[in-house]
């Protein structure tokens, strides 16, 4: 497909950010609606037009009159495992309902392609298989897991109903510049944010618990890559799902390591209770990800050093 006009749902985040900028030095015209609650414009590029909206806003029509898109990302979500076992049916509310009314406008407006950003993290749950593939049974132990895997069944029956394209891509742990130290996600941060303050880590259950870190901006490159590739009419949500992690387990205790060789600074590593549900392992196999040309670029020692960097 060539560069046109693409809306970014979440655009001012951490990863839709990077995603947003993607397009922009493919030569797109980029549109962003956030309503900043965990974004910032902050980490937009000046170039980039922020609608500032709840995607369940009703006004949300005028944004896709004006902008006629041909293409759709949707990254605004209410992302938090923790705060979607507190609080399902705000989790509901913002991924469910907010993905029908970006859905609904997408249809009315005759976008060509919707990109769902759903999680490998959450809706494998445990997974029987390590690097998970993405045809692996959907056991989601979480709200967050269940809405995102509700979300590919929405767009699956959108894209029958309607002909809408879609392109789903379950992302691993994605890491980099501008994630939040705050944030559930974002253990990289974390981290270095602590070594940085000379605090101990807290490492939860023992840290021997794997986990596929992602670089962000091999994360951006992907989203590239499903805008522009030539998919079939969906027969089930994992014919049009695509993984996007390295296929490679690190333990927490391994990048707590990392992160202070970094940073160049050793602090304690001190143990925390287990926190309920929370997978043993994780690593998503990217097989039909990388069939489309794209292969995650970024080592982990290189990725914690851009991340380092862009924290001082
Ligand atoms: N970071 C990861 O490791 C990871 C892993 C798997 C999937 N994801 C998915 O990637 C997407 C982006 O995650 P992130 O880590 O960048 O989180 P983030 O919190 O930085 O980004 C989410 C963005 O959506 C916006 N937003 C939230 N609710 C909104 C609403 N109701 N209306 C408008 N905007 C709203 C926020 O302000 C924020 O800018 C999410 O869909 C998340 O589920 C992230």
């Amino acid at each position: 497909m060539s560069p046109g006009r693409v809306l970014v749902t979440g655009g001012a985040g951490f990863v839709g950010s990077h995603v947003c900028d993607a397009y922009l030095e493919a030569g797109w015209d980029v549109t962003a609606v956030d309503n900043l609650s965990t974004g910032r414009a902050a980490n937009l590029s000046p170039e980039v037009r922020l609608v500032r909206l709840d995607i369940r806003d009703p006004q949300l029509s005028a944004a896709f009159r004006e902008g006629k898109f041909d293409v759709v990302n949707h990254h605004a979500a209410q992302a938090s495992v923790r705060e979607s076992v507190g609080n399902p049916r705000h989790d509901a509310s913002v991924n469910l309902d907010g993905l029908l009314n970006v859905v609904g406008q997408s249809v009315k407006y005759g976008v060509q392609r919707f990109v769902l950003i759903s999680s490998g993290g959450v809706v494998y749950g445990e997974p029987g298989q390590i690097p998970t593939p993405r045809t692996a049974p959907k056991r989601p132990l979480s709200p967050y897991g269940v809405s995102k895997l509700a979300s590919e069944y929405y767009m699956l029956a959108f894209s029958r109903l309607y002909g809408i394209g879609c392109a789903t891509l379950r992302y691993s742990n994605v890491y980099g510049p501008r994630q939040r130290a705050g944030g559930e996600a974002g253990v990289a941060a974390i981290f270095m944010d602590g070594i940085r303050r000379g605090e101990s880590l807290a490492v939860f259950g023992g840290g021997g618990q794997t986990r596929d870190y992602v670089f962000v901006s091999d994360v951006a490159a992907a989203n590239l890559v499903v805008t522009g590739a030539d998919l079939p009419p969906p027969d089930d949500i994992d014919s049009v799902a695509f993984n996007v992690g390295t296929e490679v387990e690190t333990s927490v205790l391994e990048l707590a390591r990392m992160a202070m060789a970094t940073v160049g600074r050793t602090v304690e590593v001190t143990p925390a209770r287990p926190r309920d549900g929370e997978l043993e392992r994780s690593a998503l196999d990217c097989s039909e990800t990388r069939a489309l040309g794209w292969t995650p670029e970024t080592s982990l020692p290189d990725g914690l050093a851009q991340t380092w960097e862009s924290m001082n």
